[in-house]
């Protein structure tokens, strides 16, 4: 389950709607496993205010959920995309609680979780992804006790001293606990996880198991598995809250940066740009949590100040459009622009652009030659869950060349510590590691590529969603999950 489907509607020159993949890799690591099991997969089929029957998208069973114009405005750019992303990231942004809002966060909550429970044969897994369905696990725990239920969340949980400012804080809490395995990205967001759960609910934790007391008049109490006593002599059921860090599907990224094509494309992209020495690149979604204007600030000064030449260096930045309908969104994308116009303005000559801007999204075809043809990838970020981008730099760099600079703000930077590790708010530490990037010796820079490839290659999204299953698989047996930890 997760809020968008992995399929995207595409309507032909007819008017004939298809459904495509959408790129993303969690479709990719899970397909497989999907068709095995007969799976199913439930969300939202992407447009507001329309029913989509169920269908079949490459051997997989689609169960989409509808949400109308009103909950696309409450429950999505709202509750999920104007409360939860602002607060879950540190609050970069003001989160702006609404109590409408969280009405319609409950009530399309239920309706996932109802899908789900009618969809579910007996005993059946279910993995809820991320942070827009953070109360499905409690409600489908509440119709369907004999279900498994895992939940991933996909973004960064945050410290207490900032999640306390929900208030639903409780709530959501309860929501999660309704799952037998929940994973995070990193070590720290288990740890935030559990430190709310005991504040807010007073219950024990054991490392990474949290013990939540079951009510014993429930008829259901028997049916919950891990059910055990504790050192106060209470029933509890165990939950196993620990990190998973997402990865991509690796193996991809290096069989297109084989191709003769993409290869040939990458030197292309070289020169359209006036084969500058060096190229940076930065990739993201238009989003405040990714640090853009301080990479561009830092890059600015560089400019100014003449430790970097317009003639020898250009800034690559695609911002992919996102989130176009929520205030906070819209500022930013103003903000860059204005930013990218002004640097453009005092640096660039007629035939050497400072930063090429581009505000698409790109196939994956083009991603790869872009990450070929950039000698120094920024990835800025003030907060971030993981960074997908990072380790897709990293994966298409067969030629185990390429200068890394990455946010220790972003989860990726607890496996890629050979990266160049970043503060981005530090604006002169940013402005060195730019220019120790461009400078660095070849060997350094290899020997440095070379193991993060290893991390990379080793993990990747099929190992990552196998681990977790296991974990959730060995839960629906009984199996104690502390020998997860
Ligand atoms: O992981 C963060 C996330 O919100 C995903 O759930 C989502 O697939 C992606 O970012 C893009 O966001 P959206 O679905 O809001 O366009």
């Amino acid at each position: 389950m997760s809020n968008r489907l992995p399929v995207d509607r595409v309507v032909d020159e007819a008017g004939q709607a298809t459904w495509r993949p959408s790129p993303g890799g969690l479709v990719t690591a899970l397909q497989p496993v999907m068709r095995a099991e007969d799976g199913v997969w439930v969300g939202w089929a992407g447009v507001a205010g329309e029913e989509v029957e169920p269908f079949e998208a490459d051997g997989i069973s689609i169960l989409p959920v509808a949400l109308s114009e009103q909950e696309l405005q409450e429950y999505y750019e709202g509750f999920s995309n104007d409360t939860l992303w602002p607060l879950y990231h540190d609050v970069i942004a003001q989160p702006s609680y609404h109590r409408e809002w969280w009405d319609s966060y409950v009530r399309v909550n239920r309706r996932f979780a109802d899908a789900a429970a009618g969809a579910a044969a007996p005993g059946a897994v279910v993995w809820v992804h991320d942070y827009q369905l953070q109360l499905v696990p409690a409600m489908l725990r509440e119709v369907r006790p004999d279900l498994v239920i895992g939940f991933f969340n996909h973004i960064p949980f945050p410290p207490y001293g900032i999640y306390s400012q929900l208030p639903w804080r409780r709530q959501i809490i309860d929501g999660l606990l309704g799952a037998d395995v929940i994973g995070f990205q990193r070590v720290a967001d288990a740890g935030n996880f559990s430190r709310a759960v005991r504040r807010l609910k007073g219950y024990e934790t054991r490392g990474p198991i949290i013990e939540v007391p079951i009510d014993t008049d429930d008829p259901e109490s028997g049916s919950h598995r891990h059910v055990t006593t504790n050192r106060h002599g209470g029933l509890v059921r165990t939950v196993l809250a620990r990190a998973f860090p997402i990865s991509i599907d690796a193996e991809a990224y290096q069989e297109l940066a084989r191709r003769p094509a993409i290869q040939e494309r990458a030197r292309e992209i070289r020169e359209e740009l006036g084969n500058p020495e060096t190229i940076m690149l930065g990739v993201d979604r238009l989003d405040y949590t990714k640090g853009i204007g301080h990479r561009l600030k830092a890059f600015g000064e560089l400019l100014r100040d003449g430790r970097l030449d317009v003639e020898k260096v250009t800034l690559v930045q695609v911002a992919s459009p996102s989130r176009e309908r929520v205030e906070t969104y819209r500022q930013l994308r103003d903000e860059i622009e204005l930013t990218v116009g002004r640097i453009n303005g005092d640096y660039a000559t007629l035939g050497h652009t400072a930063v090429a801007y581009l505000h698409h999204g790109y196939p994956k075809e083009e991603m790869v030659a872009l990450y070929l043809a950039a000698d120094v990838m920024l990835v800025t970020a003030l907060r971030d869950g993981m960074n997908l981008v990072a380790k897709e730099y990293v994966a298409t760099r067969v030629d185990e060349d390429g200068v890394l600079v990455l946010s220790e703000f972003a989860g990726a930077s607890d496996e890629l510590r050979q990266a160049l590790l970043i503060n981005p708010h530090d604006i002169e530490g940013l402005k060195d590691a730019m220019l120790q990037a461009i400078a660095m010796p070849k060997r350094d820079r290899v020997r440095r590529m070379r193991a993060l490839r290893k991390k990379v290659l080793t993990n990747d999204v099929a190992r990552w969603s196998a681990s977790f299953l296991e974990a959730l698989t060995r839960s629906a047996h009984g199996d104690h999950p502390l020998q997860d930890a």
